[in-house]
């Protein structure tokens, strides 16, 4: 690959585009003084140096990356609640503004590792000088304790280069439960949280 910086400047403006729509939602949400699906928004375009990694493992040709590195663009979409993902997925189906190409759920179906979250493979459109360009985008959506899981499992893959030990894997399958507990948890006192949400709206209301 001759220029990166040229080949992933779409995918900046992708992600960056992404992240002003994402965070549009989030704050009429918050206008409304309704309860928001979307706690905060992340996105990154993948570093040069895990591109090459991932190209290595999984045998992609660097001309092909275009179509068969799907995280190339990563968003990330972090909510309080689980049954705040399927708001936030119904509202990614009704937006008219890209297509949506593959959806992975790894809520119903977690991983061996004890990853949980859904995902959502986007194609969306960049204006460039040049003219349209479609460009794949990647959509975690997921819990702030699946998120908390997953950012200390992804730092421990790095730490230990993929190979986490036995042990370590055990303690992450075991933490993967307790996040999930906590997400059960939250779940049944979600209605008394809102209501309390509902009172600090209300009380900054008046402050203002
Ligand atoms: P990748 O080669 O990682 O893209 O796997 P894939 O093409 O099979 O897609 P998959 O949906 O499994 O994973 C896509 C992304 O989800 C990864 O790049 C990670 O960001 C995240 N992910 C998947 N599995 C795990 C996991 O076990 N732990 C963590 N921390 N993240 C994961
Ligand atoms: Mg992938």
């Amino acid at each position: 690959m001759s220029n990166w910086d040229s080949f992933l400047t779409p995918y900046k403006q992708a992600v960056e585009e992404l992240k002003i729509k994402l965070k549009g939602i989030r704050e009429q949400y918050q206008k409304s003084s309704k309860h928001t699906p979307i706690e905060f928004v992340t996105g990154r375009v993948k570093p040069v140096s895990s591109i090459l990694d991932k190209a290595k493992r999984k045998n992609i040709p660097l001309d092909c990356l275009e179509s068969e590195m799907q995280d190339l663009a990563g968003v990330r979409i972090v909510t309080q609640f689980v049954e705040d993902i399927s708001t936030v997925v119904a509202l990614i189906r009704t937006r008219t503004d890209f297509v949506i190409v593959e959806e992975r759920d790894y809520i119903i179906e977690k991983k061996e590792s004890g990853y949980r979250s859904y995902h959502m493979v986007l194609r969306y459109p960049v204006e460039t000088i040049t003219g349209r360009k479609m460009i794949l985008v990647e959509l975690q959506i997921r819990t702030l304790a699946m998120n908390f899981w997953a950012t200390i499992e992804h730092s421990l893959n790095y730490k230990y280069k993929g190979e986490i030990p036995v042990d370590v894997k055990h303690r992450l399958q075991r933490a993967a439960e307790a996040a999930f507990k906590l997400d059960e948890e939250m779940s049944q006192i979600r209605g008394e949280v809102r209501e309390a949400q509902q009172i600090i709206i209300r009380s900054q209301e008046q402050q203002h």
